[in-house]
């Protein structure tokens, strides 16, 4: 027996894995290298500015925190609920209904580990192998991974530059076959900070009943557009329009991974069978604090919108007077995209240079698709000596590269 096994460790064979690994490996991970490379050289101390991520340099409100503190104390580390508590739950209802004017009960919500993972479960849950899946471009370099993990094929939809990123709603329907089972969007959308306008979402809805299609509103960014809400055809459809959303950009937790998914009934029981699976239930003092962060929400939006809309005013003023850099405001968000092409550069070789010349890591804009390419995505979200120090430092690497 011993020596069977001595030999099985030196079979010439190769152990396979799932034909799942292989969607899963990122495409656009080559993008956070700058970001990594920042990062470790911030470790060793050096005297680099990260502009590259979207984790802004603030607190988790402080009751939120005490009353994870007070949760823990008193002893709320058993198992829970795999859809999360009702109380919970009720919360995130009411939230949603402020945002959308949806109506829903608990059965319509579940709580996962943040939009990644509602992302991850709502793809799982909607479409499979032979099934595609539009995505509108640009779009957050996460989505080809979660949305092809199922099996199912991830169709682009870009929209152009030349429109600000708007939605093309012929080129939507254009991408539309039998195949198709879910349209996947962010609004406001990560990297270009646009908000779908009600006819947007409208000619969407059309599109969805027509085609009898799920539409998946990645809502993340909500709290940190105008009043934080964003126009939601979720009350117009309620059989077919998911929403997802966090507390990660809304109240600075991205650690706490706290988000949700809303949607039809049918779709939430699928998914507490999958989160069943998968998490088997989230720790019951994150789900408290949770309660309470959601309580606080008025507060905590506002502080993170008025937070964003200072450093995104001065960013701009710092900047706009530069000819070879040319941008449009955000509608809202913490990110803004920067169209670098009279540079003469790429956005990728870009952000490498800026890199090397003046330490600071900001986003190649191909990470999140081809019509992104010849931009860079700059986070605002940091304390501002740092972000006036990194606007006078691209403004030197600007200027030292000549005429393109
Ligand atoms: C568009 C978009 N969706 C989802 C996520 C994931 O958010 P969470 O931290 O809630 O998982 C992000 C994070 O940056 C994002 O930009």
């Amino acid at each position: 027996m011993q020596a069977d096994l001595k030999s099985s460790k030196n079979s010439p064979l190769p152990m396979k894995f799932s034909p799942l690994v292989d969607r899963i490996t990122g495409e656009g991970s080559d993008a956070w290298q700058i970001h990594y490379a920042a990062r470790a050289a911030q470790e060793r101390g050096e005297n680099v500015i990260l502009l590259s991520v979207g984790d802004p340099d603030l607190d988790t409100p402080i009751e939120v925190t005490e009353q994870a503190i007070a949760k823990l104390r008193a002893g709320d580390t058993h198992y829970t609920p795999a859809s999360g508590r009702d109380t919970l739950r009720s919360a995130i209802a009411a939230l949603h209904y402020s945002r959308s004017g949806q109506r829903v009960g608990v059965d319509n919500v579940i709580f996962l580990a943040g939009a990644q993972n509602a992302l991850f479960t709502a793809s799982l849950c909607l479409a499979g192998p032979g099934d595609e899946v539009i995505a509108l471009e640009p779009l957050y370099p996460s989505y080809p991974a979660m949305l092809e993990v199922s099996g199912a094929h991830m169709v682009r939809v870009a929209s152009s530059a030349a429109r600000g990123f708007r939605l093309e709603l012929a080129d939507l329907e254009a991408a539309i076959t039998t195949r198709t089972r879910a349209i996947f969007f962010a609004t406001p959308n990560n990297p270009s900070g646009v908000v779908f306008s009600e006819a947007d979402m409208l000619g969407i809805a059309q599109l969805a009943v027509r085609h009898s299609l799920w539409v998946v509103c990645d809502e993340v960014y909500a709290g940190l557009a105008p009043q934080g809400r964003v126009p939601s055809i979720a009350a117009t459809l309620p059989e077919q329009v998911v929403t997802v959303s966090s507390l990660s950009k809304s109240h600075a937790m991205p650690g706490w991974r706290a988000g949700w998914m809303v949607g039809p009934k049918s779709l939430i029981a699928h998914a507490e069978a999958l989160a069943m699976c998968m998490l088997f239930g989230l720790p019951g003092f994150v789900q408290e604090a949770a309660i309470t962060a959601l309580q606080v929400a008025p507060a905590a939006e506002s502080r993170i919108r008025e937070y964003c809309a200072k450093r995104r005013n001065l960013l701009i003023a710092t900047l706009k007077d530069l000819p070879k850099l040319r941008f449009n405001a955000p509608d809202a968000g913490m990110f803004i995209l920067i169209d670098v092409s009279a540079t003469g550069l790429s956005g990728q070789n870009f952000a490498r240079q800026l890199f090397a010349a003046e330490g600071v890591a900001v986003l190649d804009g191909g990470a999140f698709g081809a019509s992104t390419q010849d931009f860079v995505r700059v986070c605002f979200a940091t304390d501002e000596t740092s972000l006036r120090e990194a606007c006078t430092r691209i403004r030197r690497f600007v200027n030292s590269l000549g005429t393109a």
